[in-house]
């Protein structure tokens, strides 16, 4: 089946929004997508119409628990979770991410080892690195290897030893896009001993996850890069939350997941979160009959993928006609499927900063600097200060965006180097 573009765009309102009349391309998809208008409806017909504390007996506040047992079930169908009891939801990624290594940190001792990658985002960076600071840990880095741009297995083994407790991976990068082969490297961390967690932000817009496939012991994403609102979630293992003891109120929920969420929730996000799942699920729905919600949302990535590398080869080849202008990330049409549509890039001589403004003045909207892939741009010797322009696609744009903004980037850059010359 085509990808329903026009009727995919019909349920974003933010699509058609103009400023002074012009109209609106968002290529910051990375930073956080739109969302639906069913996502906005549910947040707001939560916030007035059962708007209330958890665990009383009146009419709204067993509403709002429908809500956030909704969510969780939901999440636990996007990612293929064994049951809702193992979805952890707060307010993102990299606050959930703290809070789970600090639980974490409470079985580890000194010279315990950890490690990271240079290939991932501060979020899945930062809150090891400190806790390996407070507890006396070893931490190696693993490099990613700059001719895949990825991870590669063999640089991993070198880095396992018996003291390895966590490996600390990302699914795919924020900065160059590319894919890791998630589940070979989880196997051969798992074999080592050491518990696994993934940072799956950058991928869960772009495709179907099965953590039980996978084989990692946590895996975060975010709901607001998924068309959803501004929270994050974290799927751990049941076996492996189970043992754990999270810092909590010693008289909240030993239950799971309540233990790992802190005070009362966001109800009303929640109410968007599972409105998000059920914006994919509907999707899967328009390109075949029936199937559980998780078989649709699968079916809706299956379009959804093949619609999105059409444009990003199309963004690449563009990209690569412009001399001294350098992707950073795969580049390869047969590799594709090894990416997300991401796309970053640096020009000889010229600032992302200085492109980017230019191009946000013609109302394209994108980022540059490091993006906080603070060890992609210092192991590729990329000023951090600077970082680069990041285009980044989601399922909602077109073809003709594409075709508009690679006429901006060709465009500017000329005038730039006039300018300079
Ligand atoms: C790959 C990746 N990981 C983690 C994060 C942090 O997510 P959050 O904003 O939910 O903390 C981001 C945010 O851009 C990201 O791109």
């Amino acid at each position: 089946m085509n990808f329903p573009i026009e009727a995919v765009r019909g349920k974003f309102p933010a699509l058609s929004l103009t400023d002074k009349g012009r109209r609106r391309i968002y290529l910051d998809n990375p930073a956080g997508t739109q969302v639906p208008r069913a996502v906005a409806d549910a947040v707001s017909n939560c916030l007035l119409n059962t708007n209330a504390n958890l665990g009383g007996f009146f009419e709204t506040t067993v509403a709002a628990q429908d809500v956030v047992d909704g969510a969780h079930a939901a999440m636990a169908d996007f990612l293929g979770a064994a049951g809702p009891e193992e979805i952890i939801i707060g307010a993102n990624m990299t606050t959930l991410t703290f809070h789970l290594s600090r639980t974490l940190g409470r079985s580890m001792k000194p010279g315990d080892e950890i490690i990271v990658t240079r290939m991932d985002h501060e979020g899945n960076v930062s809150p090891w690195l400190q806790l390996a600071e407070d507890l006396g840990l070893v931490v190696r880095f693993l490099p990613f290897d700059e001719r895949s741009w990825q991870v590669e297995e063999e640089a991993l083994k070198a880095l396992l030893s018996e003291k390895t407790r966590l490996v600390a991976l990302n699914y795919a990068s924020n900065l160059t896009g590319s894919i890791n082969r998630v589940q070979a490297l989880t196997a051969i961390a798992r074999a080592a001993g050491a518990l696994v967690y993934v940072d799956a932000v950058q991928f869960a817009p772009h495709g179907s996850i099965d953590v039980q496939q996978l084989g990692c012991d946590f895996l975060a994403c975010s709901a607001y890069k998924f068309f959803g609102p501004h929270m994050g979630i974290v799927w751990g293992r049941r076996a492996v939350i189970d043992t754990l003891k999270p810092y909590k109120c010693r008289c909240s929920s030993n239950g799971l997941p309540e233990r790992f969420e802190l005070g009362t929730p966001q109800i009303e996000l929640m109410a968007g979160l599972s409105a998000a799942v059920d914006y994919f699920a509907d999707l899967g729905a328009a390109a075949g009959e029936g199937g559980s919600r998780r078989q649709r949302i699968a079916r809706a990535f299956e379009v959804s993928i093949a619609y999105e590398n059409a444009l990003a080869q199309k963004l690449i080849d563009g990209l690569s006609d412009i001399d001294g202008l350098t992707i950073r990330g795969i580049t390869d049409p047969k590799r594709l499927s090894e990416r997300v549509p991401t796309v970053s890039f640096t020009v000889d001589g010229i600032a992302p900063e200085t492109i980017v403004r230019q191009m946000n003045s013609e109302n394209i909207f994108l980022w540059s600097g490091h993006n906080y892939a603070w060890e992609i741009v210092h192991q590729l010797g990329i000023p951090a200060e600077q970082g680069v322009v990041r285009i980044g696609i989601a399922h909602y744009n077109t073809s003709a965006e594409i075709d508009e903004t690679l006429e901006s980037v060709h465009r500017v850059i000329a005038m730039l180097r006039q300018q300079r010359a």
